[in-house]
Formats: C-alpha cells, sequence, structure tokens
C-alpha cells in the first residue's frame, strides 16, 4: 500500500495534485464550522475554540499531505493542537505549508454575533510569512489602485482620493470598513474627515480584508490593526482574487518583540507587501462560515443535519468557487 501511494505521487502532475487538494481542504474548513456552530451564543469562547480545533485537526490529518502549520493556535508550549511547527496531514503527498485558524471570531461565536468564519491556507512551503501572534497594522484594498508600501503609515486620504479615482466616484461613495477599538479612534476621525463614509465591525478582520479586495462588496477598503496572523491569512486570500494588502507589526512590548525575533524577525518597522506575506505562486486559501456574515453564510442547522457555505480559491488559477453543502447527520455524523 505504502508503495503503492509512493508510486502515485510520482507519476500524478503535481498541478492536478493541487487541483484536488483546493477541493479537499473545504472539508476542513467545513468540519471546523460545523463544531463551532453547536456553540453559537452559549458564551463560551474557549469551548467555541476546541471544538473548532479538534475538529479542524482531525479532518486535517486525513489529508494526503506533508504539512506544516505556520500560522496556527499559538506557541508550541501555548496551544495543546495546530501549534506553530506541528506536522500534519498523513505524511504522505506534497510538503506544504498551512496557515489556519479554525475559529476567526471566538467571541463573534460566543455571542452569536456576525462574520465568524473557520480559515484555511495552503502553500508550498516557505509561502507565508512566519507572523509571530502580535498585532499588525494593514491595509487592504481592491485591485486597479495604484498603492505603495508608504501609504501604510501615510495619511489616508491620499488612498482615498486614488480608490475613489480608480472606481470613477468621490470620497464620498467610499466605505471605508475598520475594527471598532478605542485604539482606532483618531484613524476613525481621520476617515471621517475626508467624507468618506465608515462600517465599524466588532471583529473578524480577515473577512473585512478580503471583502475590501472584493469588487462586489460593499467595502473598499479596511484600514487598521488587528492580528498580525490574521494579515497573512487575508494575503492568501487576496493573492487568489487580486487586490493589494500591505501589513506592518505592531509591537506592546518587548516580550512581543521577542517573539518577533524567535521567528527570525529584526525589522520591526518594515512594511510588507501581499508577496511578503504570502508568496503567489500556489497558495489555496479555504474559508466557511460559522455565522452569517458579509462574505458568508453562517451553519444553517435543521434536525438531523445542516447547510455549510464556504469560498475555496486558489492563486495559480485565479479560480474562485462558492459551494453550499447538505451535511445529513442520520449517514455522517458531523
Ligand atoms: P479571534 O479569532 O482570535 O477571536 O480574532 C478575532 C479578531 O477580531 C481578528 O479578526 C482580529 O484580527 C483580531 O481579533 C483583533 O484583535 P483584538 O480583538 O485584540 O482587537
Amino acid at each position: 500500500m505504502a508503495y503503492m501511494k509512493d508510486h502515485l505521487s510520482s507519476v500524478v502532475d503535481p498541478s492536478l495534485m493541487d487541483r484536488s487538494l483546493t477541493l479537499e481542504i473545504i472539508r476542513v474548513t467545513e468540519a471546523a464550522a460545523l463544531a463551532a456552530s453547536t456553540q453559537v451564543g452559549r458564551g463560551d469562547e474557549d469551548e467555541a475554540d476546541r471544538a473548532a480545533v479538534d475538529s479542524m485537526r482531525k479532518t486535517l490529518n486525513s489529508l494526503d499531505i506533508n504539512g506544516t502549520v505556520v500560522i496556527g493556535e499559538g506557541e508550541r508550549d501555548e496551544a495543546p493542537m495546530l501549534y506553530i511547527g506541528e506536522k500534519v496531514g498523513s505524511g504522505d503527498g506534497p510538503e506544504v505549508d498551512i496557515a489556519l485558524d479554525p475559529l476567526e471570531g471566538t467571541s463573534i461565536t460566543a455571542c452569536g454575533g456576525q462574520n465568524a468564519m473557520a480559515v484555511l491556507a495552503m502553500a508550498d512551503k516557505g509561502s507565508f510569512l512566519n507572523a509571530p501572534d502580535v498585532y499588525m497594522k494593514k491595509l487592504a484594498i481592491g485591485a486597479g489602485v495604484p498603492i505603495y508600501p508608504e501609504d501604510l503609515d501615510a495619511p489616508i486620504i491620499n488612498v482615498l482620493e486614488r480608490a475613489a479615482k480608480a472606481k470613477g466616484g468621490t470620497i464620498q461613495d467610499l466605505m471605508v470598513c475598520i475594527l471598532d477599538r478605542p485604539r482606532h479612534k483618531e484613524l476613525i476621525a481621520e476617515v471621517r474627515k475626508t467624507g468618506a463614509r465608515i462600517t465599524l465591525i466588532q471583529d473578524g478582520d480577515v473577512a473585512a480584508a478580503i471583502s475590501a479586495a472584493d469588487p462586489q462588496s460593499a467595502i473598499d477598503v479596511y484600514v487598521g490593526i488587528g492580528g498580525a496572523p490574521e494579515g497573512v491569512l487575508a494575503a492568501a486570500a487576496l493573492q487568489c482574487i487580486g487586490g493589494c494588502l500591505l501589513g506592518k507589526l505592531v509591537f506592546r512590548n518587548d516580550g512581543e518583540r521577542a517573539r518577533a525575533v524567535k521567528v527570525g524577525i529584526t525589522d520591526y518597522d518594515k512594511i510588507y507587501t501581499l508577496n511578503e506575506l504570502a508568496k503567489p505562486n500556489n497558495v489555496m486559501f479555504a474559508a466557511t462560515g460559522v455565522t452569517d456574515g458579509t462574505m458568508l453564510p453562517g451553519v444553517h442547522r435543521y434536525p438531523h443535519g445542516a447547510t455549510t457555505h464556504s469560498i475555496v480559491m486558489r492563486s495559480k488559477t485565479g479560480t474562485i468557487r462558492r459551494i453550499e453543502t447538505r451535511h445529513d447527520f442520520t449517514r455522517k455524523p458531523a
């Protein structure tokens, strides 16, 4: 049997392997979302996260990959499962790096709010920035707007003027998405001064950054400080759908700087471009909604079953699929 698998992986065209893996990874995010959905509104963030992590890990380990988690639940001594450096998959198959968040939006799930998702990105080894678990200042925008690294620290009006011009409208037409946090008080005032509209979100900036790049969404720009791991996940998605994301790590203390040094980062002020956050060549990205959101409907549960909605995409071809799946728990328990 082992011989058969080795033989197969040596004869199968690698591009066909990515194609089938792209579809396989939806099963992984679906499993995490289904598990997390049992905890919606129960007020227990840890239990919601645990359910998603357990389920994602189990399904991930059934894939024929030789995977390493590079963006995960935390460092080995902090996270019992899906920690950074954990080997996942059967070990038979391509060597890949994995960025994941089994439950993006733990507090959203615990309180039954909007936009919680299970997220996973996979790519060739060395494709993702090994971002420490600190904050990241981010700017995400769709394709067609000229963006330069220095825009991240420049007055936001510069980007908004260019975005309005590229879209053939005015700044007043633009919708800017920002996480509703006290740290963004000045940023919110600055954006309001330009005349742009703002949507403040409670949590979930992976979906916000992806929506900014999606020409069909109501969001034109995502800006502000959120998690660095979430920045890498969003970059993986933008490598597939197009658009631009800039990021700069934000450190609150020496302990956080030490986390960066541990993963080889010594330039604390570096502005990362999209290609530095996630290399473009061979990225796959999947997300399944847990609760209803701007990007995806959440899990709809009913007696003996549930329906999930997922998005899955691939950078090599730019293919984006939206998949609605009906799960029958009488035949296959969740
Ligand atoms: P979790 O998945 O850890 O709950 O993250 C939710 C989130 O809103 C992210 O989308 C965002 O990047 C980060 O938290 C912002 O962090 P904070 O809540 O500390 O402002």
